[in-house]
């Protein structure tokens, strides 16, 4: 049976990465592609439990290492339940974050864990994106937008401008460290240019 494709999005909290990944799959599926749009944490029943004890709450509430056996295990459940399921069938899979947030947000923010974020995946994960989209904003702006948004998820958000900085470094340092699946793609412009920018790219790649 042939493998579907597997498009991840990420970026900071606030980046516009949400819009992009719907923008992309309402766009793939005006072609007739069979999509599965889902995001992380969650993505499956059980995920989504998971999900509101990390992104609810003191930003205190968990350490970094506590929070990367959480998100293995919301990534773990999502992957057994609905990627790899969809896969299987051939659909593509567009997921708003994945493994990458992990190596980001847990492996480098807050002190180096980025060993054991990748032992971790490499045990209970295994699999990376054909594709993976990330989107670069301003910081200041970003969570600007994030935050007037208050949907009560804002745990990450509220551990600071700084630590926002530091993401968007991040997810610059894994852009430049696998030229070959990820895209850094500018946030600052009208969303429909960017959706179009990142359809040509998700076309040229098929
Ligand atoms: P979202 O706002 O994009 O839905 O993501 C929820 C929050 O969880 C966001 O602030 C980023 C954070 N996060 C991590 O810290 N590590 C991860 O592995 C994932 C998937 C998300």
């Amino acid at each position: 049976m042939s493998q579907g494709r597997f498009i991840t999005f990420e970026g900071i909290d606030g980046s516009g990465k949400s819009t992009q990944a719907r923008l992309l799959a309402a766009y793939l599926r005006a072609k007739g592609e069979d999509v599965v749009l889902t995001r992380e944490p969650g993505g499956a029943p059980g995920a989504e439990e998971i999900r509101r004890l990390l992104v609810e709450g003191d930003p205190e509430r968990w350490s970094a290492e506590t929070e990367i056996l959480l998100f293995t295990a919301a990534r773990r459940d999502h992957l057994e339940r609905t990627i790899r399921p969809a896969l299987e069938r051939g659909a593509t899979v567009i997921s708003d974050r994945f493994a990458d947030s992990t190596r980001v947000y847990q492996g480098t923010t807050r002190g180096d864990l980025r060993k054991l974020v990748d032992n971790l995946h490499d045990m209970m994960i295994g699999i990376e994106p054909d594709l993976t989209f990330i989107i670069d904003m301003d910081p200041s702006e970003a969570l600007s937008r994030g935050l007037a948004r208050k949907s009560g998820e804002d745990r990450f958000e509220d551990m600071g401008a700084e630590f926002q900085f530091k993401l968007r470094e991040g997810f610059m340092a894994l852009a430049s460290a696998a030229p070959e699946r990820c895209h850094l793609v500018n946030g600052h412009r009208d969303p429909d240019a960017i959706a179009h920018d990142i359809a040509m790219l998700a076309d040229l790649a098929a």
